[in-house]
């Protein structure tokens, strides 16, 4: 057999580049953690009017707060408490200072504003920079941005980090397919920065101009701002072959670089404990759960002033591990959020794990849609997943029937799989939309 490229490549960073806080002991980074959050609580209660009527109805005050459990007599916030204090009202230092703001679109309402400082921007462009190197990127090499500028944080948050590092960026933003094909041809990065969907468009585009993706100049690609399973990172690292690593982060908390993945484990994102303080709760009783336990994720941040977040509940499902290539600890790929959970005649179902069974299936492609409907008071899940262009009609019947199967053997559902034709799911910019509900509104 032979050894794809990337397993040649070592691009694991030496422990001497490395920030001192990623290989500290455990202790250490309690002890920063206990004096920054002591900070971020402070701060909040006394510059963010929203914290002190929190914390004062609670019944707690910054100074409660002694050991690291003591986060926990906290109350949490929300997507719906930055929506109620729409635009600016989550912001603990005068507008003046706010030298940037950004948005998340929303699916529904208002969108949710954030804010920076200059130090904010400055630490978060560290982050991103130390995330890249996690990924093995380095000084020199070319990273092209394929995440979207604008309000939406992907692209200007890979963009201050690439620089950082001290890489050369290529801004492209979103959209405009054959000409990313192009300038990755032409310009030769060795890093591209992009949802894994709008890779997966990508990767089509290369085929459809005859370019083998393979011979490209890329040797890391850096994915995340959705949902995606180790199979599609399977899928990707061997069209390209490159390494596939993932990046996790939200806007609420600083946008990219919360937490990213380490090239040579792919273990897990590990999470910069210097900077966001994690915790696992219970999504319905909201209490911590021991490390290990899946649960909802939540943050807190150790340093932002613009915006500091006190529990902020992600609603994104995963668990706390131990550090493995560095101290810090990991959380596991993000497998789902609580508001993409499907509850199909009473069984709860996340995309990705209808994406792990139809990427076993060697003539699926990595291009589906789940279609809800209700009849009568039954819920419906319709799989459409495109077919691999070369493969036969016999091999597309026996893919429905071997699909079908594993859906109800694995995740116990009936559910409809429908084989399309190649090209014929609409393909994101962006992030993917997995999920069309057409269900009734209740
Ligand atoms: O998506 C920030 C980002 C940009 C992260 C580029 C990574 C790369 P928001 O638009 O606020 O921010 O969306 C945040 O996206 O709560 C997760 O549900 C999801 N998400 C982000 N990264 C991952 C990932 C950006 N690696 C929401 N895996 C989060 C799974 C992710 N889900």
């Amino acid at each position: 057999m032979q050894i794809p490229m990337r397993k040649l490549r070592t691009l694991a960073p030496e422990r001497a580049e490395l920030d001192p806080i990623e290989v500290a002991s455990e202790g250490d980074i309690r002890r920063l953690q206990a004096e920054r959050l002591s900070w971020s609580l402070r701060h909040a209660y006394d510059n963010a009017p929203h914290y002190r009527a929190k914390f004062d109805s609670a019944g707690v005050r910054p100074d409660d707060f002694k050991t690291l459990d003591d986060l926990a007599k906290f109350p949490f916030t929300t997507k719906a408490d930055l929506r109620e204090n729409y635009p600016f009202g989550m912001f603990a230092v005068p507008q003046s200072q706010i030298a940037r703001i950004h948005a998340s679109s929303g699916t529904t309402g208002k969108p949710t504003v954030v804010g920076y400082t200059k130090r904010d921007i400055e630490t978060w462009s560290d982050v991103v920079a130390r995330s890249i190197r996690a990924a093995g990127g380095r000084a020199g090499m070319k990273v092209h941005v394929a995440y979207g500028y604008g309000l939406f944080t992907g692209g200007l948050g890979a963009h201050y980090g690439a620089e950082r590092l001290g890489c050369t960026v290529i801004p492209i933003s979103g959209g405009m397919t054959e000409r990313q094909v192009q300038l990755i041809t032409d310009f030769k990065p060795e890093i591209i920065m992009v949802t894994p969907s709008y890779m997966l468009a990508i990767l089509d585009e290369f085929r459809k101009q005859g370019i083998d993706p393979r011979k490209s100049s890329l040797q890391i690609g850096i994915f995340g701002a959705e949902p995606w399973t180790n199979a599609m990172r399977e899928e990707i690292e061997e069209a390209f072959d490159i390494h596939a690593v993932d990046i996790y982060g939200l806007s609420e908390v600083i946008g990219p670089g919360v937490a990213n993945e380490c090239v040579e484990t792919k273990d897990g994102l590990h999470i910069w404990e210097d900077h966001f303080y994690p915790e696992v709760i219970d999504p319905v009783s909201g209490k911590v759960l021991p490390d290990g336990e899946k649960g909802e994720l939540v943050f807190t941040s150790l340093t932002k002033e613009a915006m500091p977040v006190i529990r902020y509940r992600t609603r994104d499902l995963t668990r706390l591990l131990p550090g493995t290539a560095r101290s810090m600890r990991r959380m596991e790929k993000v497998t789902g959020r609580t508001d993409d959970m499907m509850i199909v005649r009473g069984v709860n179902v996340f995309p990705t794990q209808i994406e792990e069974k139809l990427l076993a299936i060697p003539a699926l492609s990595v291009h589906y849609q789940l279609v809800l409907t209700r009849d009568g008071r039954m819920d419906n899940m319709e799989i459409q997943v495109e077919a691999l262009p070369d493969a036969s009609h016999p091999a597309r019947e026996a893919a429905t029937a071997e699909l079908t199967k594993s859906v109800k053997d694995t995740i116990g559902i009936s559910a409809a799989v429908t084989v399309l034709d190649p090209g014929t799911i609409e393909r994101s910019v962006g992030k993917a939309k997995r999920v069309i509900d057409r269900r009734p509104k209740e």
